[in-house]
């Protein structure tokens, strides 16, 4: 077992906070784990605490066509996870009290896959992760070195539906990702699908 599946292991486990009474399944994370990119949503909604996977509801579907855009997928060369592992009910935000207690989970995934480029999806996951007084309006796109990481925050999928107008600003952090791990990663390899 790598020290990744453990991680995960012991995650499954967690009742550390009041969400874990309402979970169908703790949603760890998907990818690959030499990933050099990590994508951080808020939580899980319905379908990812059904399937137990992040992002495979609407939002997942128009992240991956966002993804695959730019050469990127979760099959090959990112990994995606969430400020907390379990679902909010009713999709309410998670509480910063629940926050707290689940950080601790992307912290451990953060150290182990030690990403060159982190992606905050949304105003919940870039407040935690970026600068709680993060703005997504004003500073969607723009990178930031933190902790020898390059951190950016861009729209949430699930904003993205709702609001089609912020389609082309979303797109064009998705391009000046690209041209981010360009400059700064080592060894990903964008793959765009054909058809
Ligand atoms: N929204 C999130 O923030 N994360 C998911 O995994 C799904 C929807
Ligand atoms: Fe544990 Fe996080 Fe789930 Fe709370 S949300 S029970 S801290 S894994």
């Amino acid at each position: 077992m790598t020290d990744l599946e453990k991680l995960k292991a012991d995650c499954l486990g967690c009742s550390a906070c009041g969400l874990a009474d309402t979970r169908t399944h703790v949603v760890f994370g998907v990818g690959v784990p030499d990933a050099e990119i990590l994508f951080v949503g808020e939580g899980p909604g319905e379908n990812e605490d059904l399937q137990g996977e992040p992002f495979v509801g609407r939002g997942g579907q128009l992240l991956d066509k966002m993804l695959a855009a730019v050469g990127l997928s979760r099959q090959h060369n990112i990994y995606i996870a969430n400020i907390v592992k379990c679902r909010p009910p009713q999709n309410r935000d998670p509480r910063p009290e629940e926050q707290d207690a689940c950080i601790h989970w992307l912290r451990q995934q953060t150290s182990l896959l030690r990403p060159k480029i982190l992606v905050c999806l949304g105003r919940i996951a870039a407040c935690k992760i970026i600068d709680p007084q993060f703005k997504v309006t004003r500073q969607h796109g723009q990178f930031i070195l933190k902790g020898g990481i390059w951190m950016m925050g861009t729209y949430h999928p699930a904003s993205l539906l709702r609001n089609p107008t912020q389609k082309p600003d979303a797109f064009s952090d998705f391009q000046a990702l690209r041209d981010k791990i360009g400059e700064v990663c080592a060894h990903t390899s964008l793959i765009y699908p054909t058809d």
